[in-house]
């Protein structure tokens, strides 16, 4: 008895400690590849699946059009950093070739799309080509394209770049999910030299600060402001709980995008909004490490929904942080802050059997009832987490 005991116990302090296997399983490459198979033609891409884990599709003009494609290109990367073997399955596929492929569904959005803020999201495996080829004409042209259409959503009294409304003069909201969207503003800003494109950017985030946070690092989810005066009328959530709850999802956008920030800018500003963001995430979880929808959400009736998405988007904010902290202990704090969060996630949520999507327990919409879904960016940013782990040595390849 005493010896099982000690063993469990050693388990148990080794689990905090090492990223989940999950990450690395050739089951990950696996059903990727099954998803890039079954994109429908002409292309739709998955967004969030039933709750019986079948991917639903979704047309290319759809904010989250971007993340599968993108994870082609993640997969392409895993391959350089850990080589093809026939145990992680990485060799079954030429990942480049399709997110290549899938990309070229998103172009036709350059001229016009009804994403509106999200622009951004639809870069992201554009700004993956310029790393893996910077000469390429096509990727440079999204790149451009799409920063341009954001910053044409700025209004400079208010300080932002508009996410929502329908009418720019007199609807002017912003939602904290917008500072994901600031990186293209970088990319093209480095592409064109055009400095304006990176002011925005700077604007952006810093109203975002002085409106979006609470005093305790929490974040609302949405700020409507007068578009004449740049006067705050309302702070209220649309996804969340509550008016003054805490959605998890958008507060993890709000880490990434705030270690972001300083990734561009070198600002230590955005780099303490970051870590404020962060320990408000780190310090209201539950005991069992679970991300919930919302922080503020009742636990009755139990089991509340968690967001599989919010854990992984988070776990990638907290790994930057990790990246930029200056003392080994911060940067320990962060790592292994966002090991848990994997190693919790994956424990709940990992390959249900006939799921397509990796991870379920994804929230997509709590109030629209769109819950216990498998996503495709909360799939995204689990395999971007792996990389991130085997790039900065806190995880070996299998
Ligand atoms: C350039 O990128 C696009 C998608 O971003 C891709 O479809 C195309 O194959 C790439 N071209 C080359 C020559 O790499
Ligand atoms: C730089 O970008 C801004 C925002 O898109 C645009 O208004 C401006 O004309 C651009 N400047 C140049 C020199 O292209
Ligand atoms: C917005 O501000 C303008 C100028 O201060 C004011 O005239 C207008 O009534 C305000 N609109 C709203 C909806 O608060
Ligand atoms: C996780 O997902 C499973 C399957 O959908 C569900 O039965 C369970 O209640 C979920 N747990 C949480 C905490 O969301």
């Amino acid at each position: 008895m005493h010896s099982v005991f000690f063993l469990s116990s050693i388990l148990a302090t080794a689990a905090a400690a090492s990223p989940p296997a999950e990450l690395f399983s050739p089951i990950v490459p696996q059903k990727v590849l099954a998803t890039f198979k079954a994109l429908p033609n002409p292309i739709k891409y998955p967004q969030y699946t039933t709750t019986g884990g079948i991917w639903q599709y979704f047309s290319p003009n759809t904010w989250t059009s971007g993340f599968f494609p993108v994870t082609g290109y993640a997969l392409n990367t895993r391959k350089s950093l850990c080589g093809a073997t026939s145990a992680n399955n990485l060799g079954i596929a030429d990942w480049l070739a399709l997110g290549r492929a899938a990309s070229n569904g998103l172009i036709p959005l350059e001229i016009s799309n009804g994403v509106g803020h999200d622009v951004g999201f639809l870069s992201f495996p554009f700004v993956e080509e310029l790393v893996v080829n910077p000469n390429n004409q096509t990727a440079k042209t999204a790149v451009n394209a799409f920063a341009k259409l954001l910053a044409g959503r700025f209004n400079p009294v208010v300080g932002a770049t508009r996410s929502w409304g329908d009418n720019p003069d007199v609807d002017f909201q912003v939602i904290i999910d917008n500072m994901m969207n600031l990186e293209v503003l970088f990319h093209s800003s480095a592409l064109t030299g055009n400095k304006t494109l990176e002011n925005i950017a700077i604007a952006h985030a810093d109203t975002t600060i002085k409106n979006h946070i609470r005093a305790d690092g929490s974040t609302w989810h949405v700020v409507e402001y007068n578009a004449t005066s740049g006067a705050v009328i309302r702070k209220r959530t649309a996804q969340g709980f509550s008016d003054s709850s805490t959605w998890s999802r958008g507060q993890a956008w709000g880490i990434y995008g705030f270690a972001n920030m300083y990734r561009f800018t070198g600002n230590m500003n955005y780099l303490v909004t970051a870590r404020r963001l962060a320990k408000y995430f780190l310090d209201n979880l539950p005991s069992d490490g679970i991300v919930p929808w919302d922080y503020n959400a009742p636990l009755i009736p139990a089991p509340r929904p968690a967001d599989s998405s919010a854990a992984t988007i988070a776990a990638t904010g907290l790994l930057m942080l990790s990246k930029y902290e200056t003392t080994s202990a911060a940067s320990k704090t962060y790592s292994d802050a966002a090991i848990n969060l994997l190693n919790s996630i994956t424990k709940l949520s990992w390959n249900r059997p006939g799921w397509q999507s990796i991870l379920s327990n994804g929230t997509v919409n709590k109030p629209a009832n769109n819950q216990l879904t498998g996503t495709a960016y909360g799939d995204y940013y689990f395999i971007k987490a792996g990389n991130d782990l085997i790039s900065q040595n806190l995880a070996t390849c299998l």
